[in-house]
């Protein structure tokens, strides 16, 4: 009924509109007075946790995604290498674990079997087994060895939306975690992040009010049968995220790749008209990978692609390429995923939605996939 939807049209809007809740109620009671992390609910001791040497993230779908942003925070931030691998193809290729190996199963329903299924298969093998997900008691928490729990509440739309945001804050906070009580080189920096962390809903919230000209947008390419995404560092994933939402959503061809890839055979389709969604990173920080996509832009462009960028406020680099461009509020380079994500969500939602597509339940797709 309408009330159930908050007064919105579809699940989906109202699951996209509780994000900045959803992210806030994530960090809820996780950051102390002294601006450190206190995960004393995560019951693997730490001195278990100073020696892990590897970290191995397992989930499907949209949950996958967030397992490949949470790779580059991890690395970074705890310098233990870390892998993020499909959970479907995880056990099949004999993956090498033992107890000095943490794996993070991730998962919205705590019920897919492809992800139940690895982490069984990394128990045996000696691994110890730290959950995100956002169901309480379900059986993937049950199974693991420790939870850390999402508190997006229960999402009803089968498209991942406010989960998705959820995740990456509990992703942050293992890595900023690993990263606090393991001692890295960058101790002053993931304090810093820590707080920035503690505001970043403000600033979901901030994009959730500037999305009128995206939904125009997105209704004025309905009629297109292909969207490219393209994406660097943790923009990859995110415009991995953007394709995989339209692709349920909309059933549109859509497809993202990492921005430098282009020129090793994706840049062969780009063709007069075609909307190439480009997520850059900010030019602070990391400059060179701006610079990079900033030319990426550039050549799609100069091969007829129509531009829609999503670039962070003040980005003057990127106003001559832009055929739409879609402000975000300025992050931390490894947090933008929590705002760039949003239009693509809004993007997806409006484009399905143009098309006459039931949004919240598409075709041949299930909330929770409980078969391998
Ligand atoms: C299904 C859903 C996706 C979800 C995936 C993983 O395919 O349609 O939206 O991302 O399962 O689900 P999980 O509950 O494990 O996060």
């Amino acid at each position: 009924s309408a009330a159930e939807k908050g007064g919105h049209d579809y699940f989906m809007l109202k699951e996209i509109a509780e994000q900045p809740k959803a992210v806030a109620d994530t960090l809820l009671g996780r950051i102390d007075g002294a601006g450190s992390l206190r995960l004393d609910e995560v019951r693997i001791p730490p001195h278990e946790l100073r020696e892990v040497d590897k970290v191995v993230i397992v989930a499907c779908g949209t949950a996958f995604h967030s397992g490949m942003i949470a790779k580059y925070a991890i690395e970074h931030w705890t310098r233990i290498p870390c892998e993020t691998e499909l959970a479907s193809e995880f056990r099949y290729r004999d993956p090498i674990l033992d107890h000095r190996t943490l794996v993070v199963a991730i998962s919205q329903s705590g019920e897919t079997m492809d992800t139940l299924m690895a982490l069984r298969h990394a128990r045996q093998q000696g691994a110890k087994v730290l959950a995100i997900c956002n169901t309480n008691g379900s059986t993937i928490p049950r199974e693991s060895d420790a939870v850390l729990y999402t508190h997006a509440g229960p999402e009803v739309a089968v498209a991942s939306t406010k989960a998705f945001l959820t995740q990456l804050v509990a992703c942050y906070l293992v890595a900023l975690y690993l990263g606090q009580i393991r001692g890295t080189k960058w101790g002053d920096e993931i304090r810093t992040v820590i707080r920035q962390l503690s505001e970043i809903s403000g600033a979901v919230e901030q994009v959730l009010e500037t999305m009128e000209p995206v939904r125009e947008l997105a209704r004025s390419l309905a009629g297109h049968d292909t969207v490219l995404f393209l994406g660097r560092h943790v923009g990859y994933p995110v415009a991995l995220e953007g394709a995989l939402k339209l692709k349920e959503l909309a059933y549109m061809h859509a497809e993202g790749f990492a921005a430098g890839e282009l020129k090793h055979g994706p840049i062969a389709l780009i063709e007069d008209g075609l909307p190439v969604v480009v997520v850059v990173p900010s030019p602070r920080g990391r400059s060179l990978l701006h610079d990079k996509i900033v030319s990426n832009i550039q050549e799609i462009r100069a091969r007829g692609a129509r531009t829609i960028v999503i670039a962070e406020e003040g980005d003057e680099a990127v106003v001559p390429y832009a055929d739409h461009l879609i402000r975000i509020p300025i992050t931390p380079t490894l947090l933008q995923p929590l705002v760039s994500t949003v239009p693509l969500q809004v993007f997806a939602c409006e484009l399905a939605t143009a098309r006459g597509n039931d949004v919240d339940q598409p075709r041949n797709l299930a909330k929770s996939v409980t078969v391998e």
